[in-house]
């Protein structure tokens, strides 16, 4: 999910870019402010951490591009390129690393396994706003089909 600065920084295309160039495929992709409950019950693993009403405010504050991407491996690989919560600590070439400074207005946000993917994409999308489609250059991107 590119959180609202991104989307105010008119950065998301750039974000979106990195995947697509890596071979990820976009399967589903929507604008949409996140009222509070939603953000609430997305963010629930940190309810009791001291930054949570900060995080709320945060991606409440304007529009976020929730997407769902599909590759292998892909959890751990975006998790990657996103680089390290405090964009301070990310590398250079990750997103945080190159385009954010706090932690609290990191970019984006990325699933951190599986089961909170499917929990987290039940939460944004009906299952008939994702795309299942081919990609024609999957050959060229994975060894075996
Ligand atoms: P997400 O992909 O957004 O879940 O980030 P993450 O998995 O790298 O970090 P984590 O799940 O631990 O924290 C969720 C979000 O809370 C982070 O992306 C930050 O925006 C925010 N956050 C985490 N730790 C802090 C903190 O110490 N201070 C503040 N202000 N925000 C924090
Ligand atoms: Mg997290």
């Amino acid at each position: 999910m590119l959180k609202p600065d991104a989307v105010k920084r008119r950065l998301a295309g750039e974000v979106i870019g990195r995947f697509e160039k890596r071979g990820l495929k976009i399967l589903a992709a929507k604008m949409m402010v996140i009222n509070k409950e939603l953000a609430e019950t997305h963010y629930g693993e940190h309810a009791e951490k001291p930054f949570f009403k900060d995080l709320v405010d945060y991606i409440t504050s304007g529009p976020v591009l929730a997407t769902v991407i599909e590759g292998e491996e892909c959890i751990s690989m975006i998790r990657k390129m996103v680089g390290a919560t405090n964009p301070q600590e990310a590398d250079m070439g990750t997103i945080r690393g190159d385009y954010a400074i706090d932690t609290g207005r990191n970019i984006i946000h990325a699933s951190d396994a599986p089961d909170s993917a499917k929990r987290e994409i039940s939460l944004f999308f009906d299952e008939s706003e994702i795309c299942e489609y081919v990609l024609p250059d999957e050959e060229l991107i994975y060894e075996e089909p």
